[in-house]
This record gives structure tokens, sequence and C-alpha cells, in this order.
């Protein structure tokens, strides 16, 4: 028989209780809880229920490395698909009495008040932990409000509150990732280098480690795209380097930004070098990686949301779309079709089905259109030109491959923008 998925459990404390038991013990609820943090690897932990509390509770159980037990006859598909993955075990029957024998801690969140009430019983009898969805108050432990921000856990319990414990644990978290919350490592933290992906230019697109890392930096060396407002926010001692600016003399541009990082992380500074989209996708960060390698620096990348895809997206451009494209791909424009430099086959992508999408390829993407054209491509095949996607200046240009030469033209459209070609372009909101 399904076990009907049973009510939420309370994130703590009396507040949401619906008491069905006297209190044990009368001056519990005036009492604290005592927070601890339980070391659960490889120790047995038994689930009762298999509803939405398990949903939610059991994947920082088996993050933990807990030896689950779930005991109930019927599980959400999530909860089921644990069980399938082998990260939990799954008895497919209601509650029996001995079923804690040997755990550590005890879930108890059926939706059978009686069994909810016996196994308590039997957890208070064997001295097991004991959280209940049904009755905190007859509990012998409150789930807080936990998140986790780069090795630091964050658990919260006020008490009678839980939608204030949630509130709190976010605005810790929140400020822990976003380096708002000074809470410096530990004194002799060593130095880092990050090769961080700053996405396309809206600075709520880059990811949680790369806005941690930018505000842990003592030094960022910046490219003109990408999210330069962030810059703005940094402290008055961080060094921001504009990358397009390090005078490179005889050296190539590259290498002298190469040498900069290496410079800078040599003299023991945290160096983070803010770059546009993700560093891996045109975006030079393996020459980066390796020059740091071959002074022996280690450095850690952190990707980034590439304007490849995002800034499509955010001119309501799908690169696939169920029925219309099963592919996309992404080339670089910066040398023309024609150009012995040019790695790409031209040739082979007339002949796809899918998504074009071209990066740096403003300047040539007459060229791009007619070799298309000559190698098969539908004249009338849809383009769209995305420029400065994300950012307050965004704009969108459409034409078609036969088209485009003359619209950039008339319409002025500059660099930097992502060209996007093929069916896609005509689908979504702006068709
Ligand atoms: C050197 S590539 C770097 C790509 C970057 N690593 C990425 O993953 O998005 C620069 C090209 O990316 C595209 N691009 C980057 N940001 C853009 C934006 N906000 N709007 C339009 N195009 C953008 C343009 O085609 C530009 O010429």
């Amino acid at each position: 028989m399904a076990e009907p998925a049973e009510p939420a459990e309370p994130a703590e404390g009396p507040a949401q209780t619906q008491p069905q038991s006297q209190p044990r013990h009368a001056a519990r609820a005036e009492h604290p809880a005592y927070l601890v943090g339980l070391r659960l690897a490889g120790r047995r932990v038994v689930v009762l229920g298999g509803g939405q509390v398990a949903q939610r509770r059991l994947p920082a159980l088996v993050a933990a490395g807990a030896d689950v037990a779930l005991i109930s006859p019927s599980a959400t598909p999530s909860v089921e698909a644990m069980a399938e993955a082998g990260q939990i075990t799954w008895t497919r029957r209601r509650y029996r009495e001995g079923d804690l024998a040997g755990a550590w801690y005890a879930l108890v969140s059926t939706s059978d008040p009686v069994a909810n009430e016996t196994a308590s019983a039997e957890a208070e009898r064997t001295k097991t932990w004991c959280v209940r969805s049904d009755d905190a108050e007859a509990a012998t432990a409150w789930t807080p409000a936990t998140g986790r921000s780069e090795g630091v856990t964050v658990a919260v319990l006020t008490g009678r509150d839980p939608r204030r414990s949630a509130a709190v644990r976010d605005a810790v978290v929140e400020g822990l990732r976003d380096g708002s919350l000074a809470a410096p490592h530990s004194r002799d933290r060593s130095p880092f280098v990050a090769l961080v992906g700053g996405g396309p230019g809206d600075p709520d697109l880059i990811t949680v480690r790369g806005r941690r890392l930018l505000a842990e930096a003592d030094v960022v060396i910046a490219d003109r795209l990408g999210p330069r407002d962030l810059l703005d926010e940094l402290p008055p001692h961080v060094e921001v380097i504009d990358a397009a600016k390090i005078p490179y003399g005889r050296f190539m541009a590259q290498e002298a930004i190469n040498n900069a990082l290496v410079e800078h992380a040599k003299a023991g500074r945290s160096v983070v070098r803010l770059k546009g989209g993700d560093p891996f996708v045109f975006g030079r960060g393996m020459e980066e990686a390796q020059a740091l390698a071959e002074a022996g620096i280690a450095c850690t990348v952190v990707p980034g949301i590439s304007s490849s895809i995002s800034v499509p997206a955010a001119a309501g451009i799908p690169v696939t779309h169920r029925g219309v494209a099963h592919e996309f791909t992404v080339v670089s424009g910066h040398v023309a079709p024609d150009d012995p430099r040019s790695l790409v086959d031209w040739k082979s992508l007339a002949k796809l089905t899918g998504t074009l999408v071209v990066l740096m390829g403003v300047d040539k993407v007459g060229a791009i259109a007619r070799t298309l054209i000559a190698h098969g491509k539908a004249p009338d095949t849809p383009l769209a030109l995305v420029q400065e996607g994300t950012t307050a200046a965004q704009r969108r240009v459409d034409a078609t491959l036969a088209t485009v030469a003359d619209t950039v033209r008339a319409q002025d459209v500059r660099p930097p923008a992502v060209i996007v070609i093929g069916a896609v372009v005509t689908e979504g909101p702006h068709k």
C-alpha cells in the first residue's frame, strides 16, 4: 500500500509542534538545544518514512557517509533513486519494534502517528537520538537550518522560529560566499592563484566560488570582457590590473600577462585572473595555467558561464531545442575562413543541421556567411547577432546568411557579439 507523503518536518523546535503526547521532561522546551556535529561515517542511521522529509534529509546523511537504512513501504522517486544507486538500503515495509537496533541516530517521519510514537519510545529506550517530523517536542534531537560554503558548515537553531533560523543561515552562508562576511581563514593561510571565469558580463552571472575568491584576492588581473562592475566593489587595498594595459615591450601581450601572474604569485600575493565567460573557451586560460605550472605555481581554475550559451539565452535563443536542433557547435571567427591560420572546417560545418555559434566573428561575418552558403547552407538560414549580451547595453540584430553582411553594416553591429546561426534563432519568445 502506498504510504502518503507525510507533513513537512519542522526545521526545529517547539514552534511548529502539534503535540500528540505530553513532554516527558517538563523543562525541556525551556532549555536551549546543545549543538553538536555528528560524525556519522559508517554508522547506522535509521530513517522511517520515505516521503518529503526523508527526501530533504537523506542527501546530507549520505554526504556524511552514514550507513542509512530506510524503512518504508513507499518512497518518493528521488528517495527511490538513492536506493537504486546504492546510497541507502531500503526495506519496503512499515516500521516494526526493534528496527532501531544498532542505530546511532533516527529520523522518524512516517505518516502513521502510532508508528512514530512507538519508534520514538524505542529510541528513548535505546538512547538513540531521534528527530520527529510530527512532534518536535517529543523528539530528542532537532534538525538545525544548515548550509555550507567552502568547507564551513553553518547550523542555526533559534528554538522557536524555524523561518528565522533559515534566514540567519542564508545570511551567513551568503556573506561567506560573497565575501561580505569577513571570516578570514587561519592566519597562515597560503596565498592562491585562481583563473576565474567571470561569466558574460552581468555581475550576477559569476559563480559563487569565483565571487568568493575575488573577495579574498590581493591582486586582480581583469579582462575587458566579463563582470567589470564587480571590480568597483573590491576594497581599496586590492590592486586591480587591466590586462589590456599591461605593457608588453619585447613580449607578446599574452606573455606579458603570464609574466604578471607569475610575478605577483611569486611575491606571495593571492591573485585572481578574472576572465570573461569561461577561462577555457577561447579564453587562453590554459596558456596561463601552463605558464604558472612552468614557474612551479599551482592554480585553481574556476569555470564560468560561457557567452557562447548564455548570451544567446539572454536574447531568448536556445542553442538546442527539441525537434529543432540536436547539436550546437561553437567556433571562433577571429580569422577569416580562407585564412591559412584558420583551424575551422567550414565545409563540414555547412553540412550540420544544428546550431552554429560564432564568437569573435563580427568583422568576418560576411565572409563566414558566404563560405557557409558556398558549401551548401541555405541562404535564408536565420542568424542573430547579440551584442554586449547580459549587460544594460544588450542588443539583438536578426538577419539571414544572405543579408547579414549588409545588416551588420547598416545597423553598425560591433564586438563583442555572439553570432547564432540556425533554426533556433526563430524559436522562442522573439519569434
Ligand atoms: C576571446 S572570446 C572569450 C570568450 C569567453 N571565454 C567565453 O567563454 O564567453 C571573446 C568573444 O566572446 C564573445 N562575448 C563574450 N562576452 C560577450 C557578451 N557579453 N556579449 C556578446 N558577446 C560576448 C564575443 O564573441 C567576443 O568576441
